[in-house]
C-alpha cells in the first residue's frame, strides 16, 4: 500500500476555486494512474469566509496544515470586496511566513515554442530557475503610519534581511544548480542603491560561491536583469534574488512563459509541508466565466507531486505541452476552450498515457 499523502486544497478567492478545481480533478487523474493515495482535503478559506463570519487563517487551521498534511495546493487570493487585503495577508503569509517556507521556487521555462513573445527565440532559450527568498525583505511588515491620512503622513516600511535568510535561499539556489548540471548562479540585487541590506546579500552569495566549484558565481543588479532576460533570456540558468524583486522578475518571467497563466510555483522548505500556487492572482474580472487559463495550477501541482517525492510532473508537463501544441487550450495562450475543456484536455492525454 502507498502511504497515504495529506493534501490541503485552498481555491481562495477570483478565478482561484476554478483553477484549483481543475488542479484536484488532475490530481485524482495521476493518483490513479500511478497508485498514488492522495488525500485531498478541502478548505474553506478566503474573501467569501472572511465576508461570512470574519475568518482569515486561524492558528488550529495552520497547526493541522503543520502536523497532518503534506502539502497544499492554493488557487489565490485578492477580492475587490475585501480593499485591505487583510486575509489574503493573513493566509498567504500565514502560509509563507508561518510554515517558514523560504524558498519560493519559481521556474521560468517557456514549455513551447508557440508561447515564445521573443523574436527569433524558440522555448529552448528560456529554461530559467528562480529563486525568490519568501520569509524577510519589504514583505516582512515591519514599520508603521504616522499620522496617518493627515498631510504630515509618514510612513515606514523596513527590508529585514538576515545573514541566515539570505544565505538558506542562496544555498537552495546552488544546490539546485548542482542538481541540474547548471554551469551559472546569478544573483539579483541593489546593493549600488541599497549597500546594507543587498550588501549582505553579495558577501553571503560571494562566501557560498566557494563551496561550489564548477559553478560560476555571477552579480547582475535587478533592473539590467529585467533588460537581459527580454534580450537574452538564454544567458540565465539559475537566478535568485530578495523577495521584492523575486516577485517583479517572476512576472515579467511569465511573459517569456507565455503569460501569468502558465507560470507556476513551490513555496518550499526542504523536508517540511510546502505549498504550491500559480504565480497568477486572483484576477477577479475573470472569475466565474470558465475563462481562466488552469495550466499554471496544473503545473504546480506537477512540482507538488515531485516535492513529495511522488511520480507524475513530467506527465502533466508532457500534457500540457501537448494541449498548447493543438491548441486544447484557454483563449489567453491561443486556444478557444474554457476552463473545465482545458482540464479535460489534459485529462484525455494523462488517460491515453
Ligand atoms: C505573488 C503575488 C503576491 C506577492 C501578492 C498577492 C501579495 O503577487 O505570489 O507573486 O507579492 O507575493
Ligand atoms: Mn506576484
Amino acid at each position: 500500500m502507498a502511504e497515504t499523502k495529506k493534501i490541503a486544497t485552498i481555491g481562495g478567492d477570483g478565478i482561484g476555486p476554478e483553477v484549483v478545481a481543475q488542479g484536484v480533478r488532475i490530481l485524482e487523474a495521476v493518483a490513479g494512474r500511478f497508485g498514488h493515495d492522495l488525500d485531498l482535503v478541502h478548505l474553506d478559506l478566503g474573501a467569501d469566509r472572511f465576508l461570512r463570519d470574519g475568518t482569515t487563517f486561524p492558528e488550529e487551521t495552520k497547526a493541522m496544515i503543520e502536523n497532518e498534511c503534506d502539502a497544499v495546493l492554493l488557487g489565490a487570493l485578492g477580492d475587490p470586496r475585501v480593499p485591505s487585503m487583510e486575509h489574503a495577508r493573513d493566509i498567504l503569509f500565514g502560509l509563507r511566513f508561518g510554515l517558514d517556507l523560504y524558498c519560493n521556487f519559481r521556474p521560468v521555462h517557456c514549455i513551447h515554442d508557440r508561447l515564445m513573445p521573443l523574436r527569433d527565440r524558440s522555448a529552448s532559450d528560456c529554461q530559467i530557475s528562480v529563486f525568490r527568498e519568501n520569509t524577510e525583505g519589504l514583505y516582512v511588515g515591519v514599520g508603521g503610519n504616522f499620522k496617518k491620512g493627515t498631510p504630515d503622513e509618514i510612513a515606514i516600511q523596513e527590508s529585514i534581511n538576515t545573514r541566515k535568510g539570505v544565505e538558506r535561499v542562496i544555498v537552495a539556489a546552488f544546490e539546485h544548480a548542482k542538481s541540474i548540471g547548471a554551469k551559472t548562479v546569478h544573483m539579483a540585487d541593489k546593493h549600488n542603491a541599497l549597500p546594507q541590506g543587498h550588501g549582505l546579500w553579495l558577501r553571503t552569495f560571494r562566501e557560498i560561491a566557494e563551496r561550489y566549484d564548477g559553478i560560476e558565481a555571477k552579480h547582475v543588479f535587478v533592473d539590467a536583469l529585467c533588460l537581459f532576460l527580454i534580450q537574452d533570456p538564454s544567458q540565465f540558468e539559475v537566478i535568485v534574488t530578495c523577495n521584492l524583486f523575486g516577485d517583479i522578475v517572476t512576472d515579467l518571467g511569465a511573459a517569456l512563459q507565455g503569460g501569468m497563466g502558465m507560470s507556476a510555483s513551490g513555496n518550499v522548505h526542504p523536508g517540511k509541508v510546502s505549498m504550491f500556487e500559480p504565480v497568477h492572482g486572483s484576477a477577479p474580472p475573470l472569475a466565474g466565466k470558465d475563462i481562466a487559463n488552469p495550466f499554471a495550477t496544473i503545473l504546480s501541482a506537477g512540482m507538488m507531486l515531485t516535492h513529495l517525492g511522488l511520480e507524475g510532473e513530467e506527465l502533466l508537463t508532457n500534457a500540457v505541452r501537448g494541449a498548447i501544441a493543438d491548441g486544447e487550450c484557454t483563449t489567453d495562450v491561443g486556444g478557444q476552450l474554457g476552463t473545465v475543456a482545458a482540464g479535460d484536455a489534459i485529462l484525455r492525454r494523462i488517460e491515453a498515457s
